[in-house]
């Protein structure tokens, strides 16, 4: 949780006033599901207890002044003219926010906002979802207007596919606007229907351990795995009527159609169409306190996103590998887009500290970097604070 009366104090000292309120959205770890939402699959994230929070003062002009304490800079836009900013990227997610919301019809007012927060940044935790979350409600609640849940999430999404320009599915933003304390959501990114799952986790701890690995090409190879799956659904929309997506497809339909596929794509159809029963099986799994089947499906959709998918790294890898070797862990994966960022693992709570030893010790020795922890519970979904 970020520190919201340092926040507030340093709202005082940028601009001079009080905020009016704060807005706050959550960061998530997926526990199973990756790849899946841009496919129309199921997914199964958690929000988590770490957030950005925004205090905000709305103004009676057109202008929207940000001031950012992790990055520490400041810039400012208007209202009536809303372009992407190229020093301050870290912007774009609020300038997308303000861009969309108009494009839909509602009206803006400016406002005087500081942003600070502990999800940490490009890690695949969902920074970027928190913060457009975040301003979005800074948005509304400035504005005076109120959506609803889901459309503030589609809109957020929409947000960072067209203004940003990462195509990413909905679930990082779903799940920031609509988590639930102490559950996980089985959420199906066609219907939007979801089921909030209790985490009946007494004796066991969610560890997010971070590779310290920057993402350099995740925006670019994000994008191209988007393709592949599209080209995959392209070649079966030949052969199996009615598939709109790999959503449509079981795993005997690619075996069937292999041949028609190139080997990139099968790969490629193989992981998500696979993956979608994993997120299935895994929710039953923990309906059934099945903790350790549940355990056994982090580690196959590890497996496969590193060999079929092509999204894990030497240093996720490792991480995984040497979590599997630690007494008390159940389960552990890649979780978010990959390409470095973090794995979650599904640690008994008295083998907690040996984990993070023994994993930082043969993670430093192997990778030759430095693993940061976050033992972290599962949180709500983002809210207005009033001071
Ligand atoms: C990123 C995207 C999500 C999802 C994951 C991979 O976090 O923002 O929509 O596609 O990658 O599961």
């Amino acid at each position: 949780m970020s520190n919201l009366v340092e926040l507030t104090a340093a709202f005082r000292r940028q601009y001079d006033r009080s905020p009016w309120f704060i807005a706050r959205a959550p960061g998530r770890v997926n526990l199973i599901g990756e790849h899946t939402d841009y496919n129309e699959g199921f997914v199964f994230p958690a929000a988590i207890t770490y957030d950005v929070a925004i205090a905000v003062a709305p103004r009676t002009d057109r202008r929207v002044y940000l001031a950012s304490r992790q990055f520490r800079q400041d810039t400012w836009f208007s209202l009536n003219s809303i372009r992407k900013a190229v020093h301050r990227p870290w912007s774009n997610y609020i300038r997308g926010v303000a861009h969309i919301l108009q494009e839909t019809g509602h009206r803006l007012c400016g406002m005087d906002a500081v942003i600070t927060g502990d999800v940490p940044v490009s890690s695949g935790l969902s920074s970027s979802a928190a913060l457009e979350v975040a301003s979005c409600l800074a948005f509304e609640a400035a504005s005076g207007f109120r959506l609803d849940p889901v459309e503030r999430a589609k809109l957020c999404q929409r947000a960072e596919v067209e203004f940003v320009g990462v195509k990413c599915g909905i679930m990082d933003q779903f799940i920031s606007v609509l988590g639930r304390a102490d559950h996980a959501l089985f959420l199906d990114t066609r219907s939007l229907e979801y089921e909030p799952v209790p985490l009946p986790f007494s004796g066991l701890e969610l560890v997010i351990t971070h590779t310290n690995k920057p993402r350099g090409l995740a925006g670019s190879k994000y994008n191209e795995r988007r393709s592949e799956c599209e080209e995959a659904v392209a070649v079966l929309q030949q052969e199996i009527p009615g598939v709109q997506s790999l959503r449509d497809v079981t795993l005997e339909d690619l075996r069937r159609f292999r041949s028609k596929l190139s080997p990139l794509s099968y790969k490629r159809a193989h992981h998500v169409v696979s993956e979608n029963e994993r997120v299935l099986r895994s929710v039953q799994a923990l309906k059934a306190g099945d903790i350790e089947h549940f355990g056994r499906l982090m580690y196959e959709s590890h497996e496969s996103l590193r060999d079929n998918y092509e999204v894990s790294c030497l240093e996720l890898d490792t991480l995984v590998r040497v979590a599997r070797s630690v007494p008390g862990v159940y389960g552990s994966r890649m979780t978010g887009a990959g390409f470095g960022g973090c794995t979650v693992s599904l640690v008994a709570s008295d083998q907690v500290e040996t984990f993070q030893r023994i994993v930082a010790r043969r993670y430093l020795r192997e990778a030759r970097r430095r693993a940061r922890f976050y033992v972290c519970q599962a949180a709500e979904g983002a809210s207005i604070i009033r001071p």
